[in-house]
């Protein structure tokens, strides 16, 4: 029976998702299928519950979906047993159906940000290092998840909503401080990583004024916005010299774990597929 995954948000047109698992179907042959599906918050629970039946009546087995914007906070409440990762970041953005219909929330974006880091560098460079995050909504929670898994021994959260900054320090726990937003360049001589979790830099959205002077040398600046692939933050850093990531890496290497748990295969990210889907990025 051909195996079925998918993606859920509201809206949910512009989700690059179908193009990147419908890539990894086609590449490893698989008698599978990836959908795209219009959910809002209060339907998602009645969508999960009768999707095994639909599927089924149409010749394919529901193995479960990624969630996107607004579902994956809902979600927490609505899955049968919640993985750590997902306990801590506070969303799902993956639903894994057992054989027995149990469903299993997890949050693969800050495993995503770990290995899109570990493309370009070794990453035990950051034990005990500082990270410097600006921005506290939901992609700066995984971040910051991922940053404490990587051994950070001290991560600088910066807000324009100081009161979220400090919510996401209570939450996140040892080694997490709230710097001000006026103050977000005061401790750069300090910082290893530097990651822009807000939407400022991308297309359509107001530039991101970070000043870069006095970053260590040796320290990388990331970027989570991918539209345009590189913001005036990861050029200003790569012509002052200093290592950058794009914010691409990070949404290819969430989706690994919920395609091997759906269908079976561990796919590869590389520079074939980051090619593919930045194609699809530019016909949006
Ligand atoms: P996500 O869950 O995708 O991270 P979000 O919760 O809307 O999205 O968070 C967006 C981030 O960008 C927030 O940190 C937001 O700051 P506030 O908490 O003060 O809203 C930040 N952001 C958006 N526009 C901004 C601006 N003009 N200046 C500074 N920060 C901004």
């Amino acid at each position: 029976m051909t195996k079925n995954a998918g993606v859920m948000g509201f809206p949910i047109s512009h989700s690059l998702s179908p193009r990147l698992h419908g890539y990894w179907i086609e590449k490893y042959g698989l008698d599978a299928s990836y959908s795209a599906r219009e959910v809002k918050p209060e339907d998602l629970d009645q969508a999960l519950t009768s999707l095994p039946e639909i599927c089924r009546a149409e010749g394919m087995e529901f193995r479960g979906t990624n969630l996107t914007i607004p579902l994956k906070e809902v979600a927490l409440n609505l899955v049968d047993e919640l993985e750590p990762s997902a306990a801590k970041i506070g969303a799902v953005n993956t639903i894994v159906l057992k054989e027995d219909g149990t469903r299993i929330g997890r949050n693969t974006d800050g495993v995503g940000f770990r290995d899109s880091l570990a493309d370009h560098l070794d990453i035990n460079r950051f034990k005990g290092g500082t990270a410097l995050i600006l921005g506290a909504g939901g992609a700066a929670r995984a971040i910051i998840y991922a940053c404490l898994e990587m051994g950070f021994s001290k991560i600088l959260i910066t807000n324009r909503t100081k009161e979220r900054a400090q919510e996401l320090v209570k939450d996140m726990g040892n080694g997490c401080e709230a710097l001000p937003w006026e103050e977000r360049s005061e401790t750069l001589n300090q910082v290893d990583l530097l990651v822009n979790t807000t939407s400022l830099g991308m297309t359509g959205q107001p530039e991101l004024d970070m000043p870069l002077d006095g970053l260590r040398k040796e320290a990388i600046v990331t970027d989570i916005v991918y539209v345009p692939l590189e913001t005036d933050l990861l050029r200003v850093a790569r012509e002052k010299g200093y290592g950058t990531v794009d914010g691409l890496g990070m949404l290819l290497h969430q989706a690994k774990a919920g395609f091997e748990a759906w269908f079976g295969v561990k796919p590869d990210v590389d520079e074939a597929l980051r090619a593919f889907v930045l194609q699809g990025l530019h016909k949006k």
